[in-house]
């Protein structure tokens, strides 16, 4: 996968030849033809413009986006603009070729109307999505709590996906930043008018004016996140909230991660998780720069459900840090462990950068034959998960019944320097942490 968050560049701008600036015939008669021709075209096109809007949702077309060119997207939502006429709308409009979090709301100018196909039949193309679901999937979105059901059928994930298909909360502001949300989150009704919310970056309530927030903050009185610091190397700072005994914040932390995470669901019932703040501390506390959660008791031996760099902080390291900690913590609890599936597309490559580093780390240390049980009771990372790391770098191979891993110290130098940077590092001796199941 190559550069998230910026599309590649597409060639498909200019694919529209304006007939006003088509080459010009010299002669008289020439011009006059092409003059009739451009008169008859935009009637035409005038024409076809009427007929086509306001655009139905589901309507596929090209897209002038931030980069200056056109890419493919389709119409989600629309809306009528403020002083518009009857033609005047926004449209919201997914990027087909990109993630999600780019969705936005476009102006028409920024349509290439030309370019318009026919419009999608929703109702069939929801239920091939539905289709596609797992099982697991399914149970996952059961549990966002569309209580008394014990399934969803096609027509409450319709629901689903209709209810989350628009980003509500367009900003936050948390600390010093102001963030531009990624996804839909689902913060209660009351806050369904409000396009920017206001966090306070401690017990993390959120309000939904400035004025509000500054009458919490005098009298908030925390100044790091509630539970027992589990970690301190320098200014880092890990914090161990049990979702029980700080419900509220563990609901808050949801409501604010879900806005940057996609296929994640939003946990209500907090008590089953125990959430580590990572944060940075100066002289006026400690500030969060992301986190991850963990089931209390995971029967698939996940050893994290959800993890977040808060996008100020991102490609900075922290990511690699927080996945190196939740292997510290299975190690401790001297178990193998795995992120809950699915991860996103940069939970993906983070994943694999991590893997890949620990890995060959060890496999460049390692004086001869090495089994892949071996480098998980060493790393804690599952079998699977080094295998299709190693498959993936082309590094086993099957023989006599048996995987084996072929190390060449230059093929491993070669993957090493691909793999980027090590992230910061988790300091062992600055852990001080007992497994949930022995804190009594
Ligand atoms: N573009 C390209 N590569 C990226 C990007 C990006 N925008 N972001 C991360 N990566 C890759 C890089 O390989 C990077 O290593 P490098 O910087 O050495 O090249 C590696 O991922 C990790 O970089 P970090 O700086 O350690 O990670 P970061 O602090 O940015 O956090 C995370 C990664 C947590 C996935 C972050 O992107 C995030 O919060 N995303 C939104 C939420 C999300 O998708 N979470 C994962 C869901 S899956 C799950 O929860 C189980
Ligand atoms: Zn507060």
């Amino acid at each position: 996968m190559g550069s998230i968050g910026t599309p590649p560049s597409a060639e498909n701008g200019s694919a529209n030849p304006n007939p006003a600036t088509a080459a010009c015939d010299q002669s008289i008669d020439g011009y006059r033809a092409s003059s009739n021709e451009r008169a008859l075209e935009s009637d035409v096109s005038k024409k076809r413009k009427s007929s086509i809007l306001p655009l139905e949702v589901g309507t596929r077309v090209m897209c002038r986006w931030r980069d200056s060119k056109y890419h493919p997207v389709k119409v989600i939502e629309r809306r009528r603009t403020h002083c518009g006429g009857p033609n005047d709308y926004e449209y919201y409009v997914h990027y087909t070729e990109f993630n999600r979090r780019l969705d936005e709301w476009v102006k028409l100018d920024q349509l290439d109307l030309d370019s318009v196909e026919a419009v999608v039949d929703e109702k069939v193309e929801d239920k091939v999505t539905s289709l596609k679901m797992t099982r697991h999937q399914k149970r996952k979105i059961d549990e966002t709590h569309v209580e008394g059901h014990e399934e969803l059928d096609a027509a409450s994930l319709r629901e689903h996906e209709e209810f989350t298909k628009v980003k509500n909360i367009a900003t936050i502001e948390l600390g010093r930043y102001e963030i531009e949300t990624w996804y839909f989150s689902p913060f209660p009704p009351e806050y369904n008018d409000s396009l920017k919310l206001y966090f306070c970056e401690f017990c993390l309530n959120f309000m939904k004016r400035k004025e509000q927030l500054q009458r919490h903050m005098r009298k908030c009185d925390l100044k790091h996140p509630p539970g027992d610091e589990i970690y301190r190397s320098g200014t880092l700072s890990m914090f161990e909230v049990d979702g029980k005994k700080n419900k509220v914040y563990g609901q808050n932390l949801c409501y604010l991660a879900k806005l940057f995470l996609d296929h994640k669901t939003l946990y209500y019932d907090v008590d089953l998780f125990l959430f580590y703040i990572l944060c940075e501390c100066d002289d006026r506390g400690c500030h969060m720069v992301g986190y991850f959660s963990k089931e209390k008791h995971s029967e698939e031996s996940y050893n994290l459900a959800c993890i977040l760099t808060l996008p100020p902080y991102q490609r900075k390291g922290y990511g690699k840090f927080l996945i190196a900690f939740s292997y510290e913590l299975s190690k401790k609890e001297g178990k193998v462990g795995t992120p809950e599936r699915p991860l996103s597309d940069l939970g993906l490559l983070s994943y694999r950068g991590y893997w890949t580093r620990v890995l060959l780390d060890i496999l460049k240390k390692h004086k001869g034959n090495i089994s892949i049980k071996e480098l998980s009771d060493m790393t804690a990372i599952k079998a699977d998960d080094i295998l299709t790391t190693l498959q993936s770098l082309e590094l086993i191979q099957y023989r006599k019944g048996q995987h084996v891993i072929c190390a060449d110290p230059k093929v491993l130098d070669r993957h090493l320097k691909a793999a980027g940077r090590g992230g910061l590092d988790v300091d062992v001796s600055k852990l001080i942490w007992t497994p949930y199941k022995d804190q009594g």
